[in-house]
């Protein structure tokens, strides 16, 4: 499904509506180029299920994976743009995941929500492209 995203509030409204979606325990693959919005759309998702978490969320461009603890499960936050690929074997099911730049490693064995990011004309657009029966079905109820 297309969810055109005008500033960031809607931003805010769609991670929020996003948030009410998860279990906590997914594997979210996030695509778009530079500056498409990766970080700050997983920055208003992790702030949508705990709000202390907000100043937190910055890039994991060096540091590959930032973990944020939530009272009920942690959030791992992954960025492959240097590092191309990482082992989310112990990881996987026992949080939430959400990857920046997933387009450099496969991820066709998980049957999981992606999102691709494009940039719009004006400053603040964007198109947000999410997949995933789950999830779109969810967000459309
Ligand atoms: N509607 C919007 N959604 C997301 N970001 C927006 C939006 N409008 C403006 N922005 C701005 O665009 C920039 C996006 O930067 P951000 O770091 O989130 O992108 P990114 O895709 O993670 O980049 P990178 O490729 O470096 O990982 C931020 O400055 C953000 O405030
Ligand atoms: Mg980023």
């Amino acid at each position: 499904m297309k969810v055109y995203i005008k500033d960031l509030e809607d931003l805010y409204n769609l991670a929020k509506r996003f948030s009410k979606c998860l279990k906590g325990n997914e594997l979210i693959l996030l695509y778009g180029d530079l500056s498409a919005g990766k970080t700050t759309f997983t920055k208003a998702l992790v702030s949508s299920i705990d709000k202390s978490l907000e100043d937190e969320v910055n890039s994991p461009t060096f540091t590959v994976m930032n973990i944020y603890e939530t009272p009920e499960f942690p959030i791992y936050h992954l960025d492959l743009y240097r590092v191309k690929e990482f082992d989310i074997s112990d990881i996987v099911g026992n949080g939430l995941i959400i990857v920046e730049w997933a387009n450099f490693q496969d991820f066709s064995d998980y049957d999981v929500p992606k999102i691709e990011i494009k940039i719009e004309f004006e400053n603040t657009g964007r198109i947000f492209y999410v997949n995933g029966n789950n999830i779109e079905n969810c967000l459309k109820s």
